[in-house]
């Protein structure tokens, strides 16, 4: 289901993505470990094109882009397809819980709001933040803000369960 080819990531003349190939069955589950500094984010980063990878090949489902001739529609296609919880959060501080996951079904997605707010609020239920749909980042706890984090990455509106 996912699948890199000799992906690489320079930042200038660090190399902190050589060649990587990985292969990921759809319904594995799995962890990517390693000393902090070792190009875990990139890594990630770069399958949703945050980072724009140096060289290499990415597939997720029945997407496969050579990353240096990716067009702009190619990769909104694999950040539709991918969902990401950053380490610190990243919420918008200036939307509530309710708005922060709303946001990528929106705008990336563009499902009407009606839609969008009542999907949110399905996942505010299901990650135990019911009550704190129209609070801001600032007013909740770090645990709280982190599982709006992760309620954002469950927005996904693609059809495709990648
Ligand atoms: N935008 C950037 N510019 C230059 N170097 C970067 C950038 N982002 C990450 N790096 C470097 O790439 C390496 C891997 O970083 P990262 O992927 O965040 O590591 P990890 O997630 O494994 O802790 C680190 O040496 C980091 O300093
Ligand atoms: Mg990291």
């Amino acid at each position: 289901m996912i699948k890199l080819e000799s992906l690489s990531k320079h930042f200038g003349k660090a190399v902190v993505l050589d060649s990587i190939d990985l292969a990921i069955e759809e319904g594995e589950i799995v962890v990517i470990i390693g000393p902090s500094g070792t190009g875990k984010s990139t890594l990630l980063r770069c399958v949703n094109f945050l980072e724009q990878p140096t060289k290499g090949t990415m597939t997720v489902g029945d997407l496969t882009v050579d990353v240096n001739r990716a067009s702009r529609a190619d990769i909104l296609s694999m950040r539709r397809r991918t969902a990401f919880v950053f380490q610190n959060y990243a919420l918008f501080s200036n939307k509530t819980a309710l708005q922060n996951i709303a946001e990528r079904l929106l705008v990336v997605d563009r499902w009407p709001k009606e839609k969008a707010y009542q999907r949110a609020r399905e996942i505010l239920e299901q990650i135990g933040l019911a009550d704190k749909a129209d609070a801001y980042p600032a007013s909740m706890s770090g645990g709280q803000q982190q599982r709006v984090g992760i309620g954002r990455a469950m927005a996904t509106g693609a059809t495709s369960s990648v």
